[in-house]
């Protein structure tokens, strides 16, 4: 089976991961809505809570250099292990992509899993669902609400 060029990308990238702490190395390849390509890796630090994970670097390149549209995302630790993005990632893609955004994990040996970010983090908050309490709480107001 042919590799998903995107999932190349992430294995490229991981390459340059700092993770003298896991040894556990993640690459991420975030496509735009124009097809660039913007790849990420972990990058730990000495006090552990700093670390940046391969996704954030990705986003964070993205967003940086302009880019507000985005419809693929791969990760990859170059192991046969199905890396997702975590809890903290998922909720960092939310706020910057569509719930159809679609994820590709790369499970080695050519394969891959595919998900889209709705079903690996639904019912997220979001700034959506943010603008949609300020709305209710307005209306509540006019309906002259006691507090
Ligand atoms: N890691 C990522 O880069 N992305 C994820 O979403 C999962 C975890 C990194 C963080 C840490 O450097 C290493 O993998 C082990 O958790
Ligand atoms: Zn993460």
């Amino acid at each position: 089976m042919d590799i998903d060029p995107l999932i190349e990308r992430a294995r490229d990238a991981l390459t340059n991961a700092h993770v003298p702490y896991s040894e556990y190395s993640v690459g991420a390849a975030l496509r735009t809505a124009d097809g660039t390509i913007h790849t990420g890796c972990n990058l730990e630090n000495a006090n552990y809570s700093n670390s940046l994970h391969a996704e954030e670097v990705a986003i964070a390149k993205a967003v940086t250099n302009g880019h507000e549209e985005f419809d693929r995302l791969a990760v990859s630790s170059g192991v046969r292990d199905g890396v997702t993005p975590c809890g903290m990632c998922r909720q960092t893609l939310v706020e910057f992509c569509d719930p159809d955004l679609v994820i590709v994990c790369d499970e080695g040996d050519g394969e891959s899993t595919t998900y889209v970010l709705g079903e690996l983090l639904p019912a997220a908050i979001s700034a959506k669902m943010l603008s949609e309490a300020a709305d209710e709480g307005a209306t509540n107001e006019g309906e002259g609400a006691d507090d």
